[in-house]
């Protein structure tokens, strides 16, 4: 393949879980389209991601995503120069139909073809030309044109906090490509703890935005332990999800035994009181809004922490937040409050799963001249690459 222009417009897949996404972008930062169709009112009523019927749903989608993304694009097909899609991580029946209708789209219109990481490609997505250098602001649509001038690109080496509803790393990137694994979560991600923590008290799917807009009602009031690991970059959250199902627990336990403290005295065996219910009474909204609060704290505390640490220690000139939690206003805000150096992290909109981000970890690809063949198969655990 030759050299790729500075304009080299790649359409991208995107399909590793419930989101069906298509994006074109040009010259690896600027975002002509980003279409997202997601899947969540489907998995709701399931309490979590249903994989087979993501697969379905998938097949359903693609063909609208990608005809809205190419109606954005002047020149249609002719203008796309390269296709791109997620090979993994992710579900791997999910994962094949966005790979496999990409492939076929390449094929079919003679297109050179790249397979991407899922992972990767939500730190790239602080290389599209939306991103911001103020950490603690909201972000933009994906749709919304790029500011004008565009931030510079990131400069090597930088940190970066990948914090996804499946994966929790810290990473050293040297280079495009060049990664270093700091550390890692070794029980759930971030994410996943948002979710599970979430489905304890209550609150809906996702969790990170139902826990992040519960805590907003109610700062203080209840603390949660931290798992420090000192001495290593890692993470764990599962100790936490734990505590917040012994203070609901507790919470349950307290009100049955008031129940039963205020139950009437028993005069003879016709008066016997109705059999106490077996469902247990839910906290009230406050003791709620107090846990989803610490939760956040704790959780916002250790990641920031860590990544600062990791930063000065590299000597990293930014801090790249990444994946869907980063989505998070709490975390943004603390991190750029925290670091020393500047924090980059996408506009809110791309930071959960799209295809801009798989375009722009594309674009730095083919630049390396790197691309798949036909053969090319979906990777479920595929890891980052580490050099
Ligand atoms: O990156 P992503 O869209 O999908 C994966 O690749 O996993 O991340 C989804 C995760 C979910 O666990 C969701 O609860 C979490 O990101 N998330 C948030 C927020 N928005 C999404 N977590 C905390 N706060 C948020 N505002
Ligand atoms: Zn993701």
């Amino acid at each position: 393949m030759p050299e790729p222009s500075a304009e080299l417009t790649i359409l991208a897949l995107e399909t590793s879980c419930d989101e069906t996404a298509a994006a074109i972008v040009r010259g690896g930062r600027t975002i002509v389209a980003n279409i997202v169709a997601s899947q969540i009112d489907i998995h709701r009523r399931y309490g979590g991601v249903v994989p087979e019927v993501a697969s379905r749903q998938h097949v359903l989608a693609i063909p609208a995503v990608v005809e809205a993304a190419l109606a954005q694009l002047p020149g249609g097909w002719d203008a796309v120069g390269a296709v791109a899609a997620t090979y993994g991580p992710g579900l791997a029946g999910a994962l094949l139909t966005g790979l496999n209708a990409a492939k076929a789209i390449a094929w079919a219109r003679e297109l050179p073809f790249v397979g991407v990481n899922h992972i990767e490609a939500h730190i790239y997505a602080n290389w599209l030309a939306g991103g911001k250098h103020d950490a603690g602001a909201a972000g933009a649509t994906p749709s919304a044109p790029a500011p004008q001038p565009p931030a510079p690109e990131p400069q090597f080496p930088l940190v970066a906090l990948v914090v996804s509803g499946g994966h929790t790393l810290l990473a050293l990137l040297e280079g495009h490509g060049r990664y270093r694994l700091l550390g890692q979560t070794r029980d759930d991600a971030a994410g996943e703890a948002f979710d599970k923590a979430a489905r304890i008290m209550g609150l809906g799917v996702p969790g990170g935005p139902a826990i992040q807009q519960a805590a907003a009602q109610a700062p203080g009031g209840v603390t949660l332990p931290r798992a420090w690991l000192r001495d290593s970059y890692d993470f764990s959250f599962s100790g936490l999800k734990t505590a917040v199902l012994h203070q609901i627990q507790g919470h349950q336990n307290r009100e049955a035994r008031v129940a039963t403290k205020n139950l009437p005295q028993r005069k003879s065996p016709a008066d016997a009181p109705a059999p106490p219910t077996t469902a247990a009474p839910r906290p009230p909204e406050r003791h709620i809004a107090q846990l989803a609060y610490a939760f956040q704290e704790s959780v916002v505390d250790v990641l920031v922490t860590k990544t600062v640490d990791a930063a000065r220690a590299h000597g990293a000139t930014e801090i790249l937040l990444a994946g869907g939690v980063a989505a998070n206003t709490r975390l943004r805000a603390e991190l750029a409050r925290r670091a020393h150096i500047p924090v980059r992290c996408p506009p809110i909109a791309l930071c959960t799963d799209n295809a801009a981000m798989i375009a722009a970890a594309a674009f730095y690809r083919f630049e390396e001249g790197r691309q798949n063949g036909w053969d090319l198969d979906v990777r479920p655990n595929l890891p980052l690459g580490f050099a």
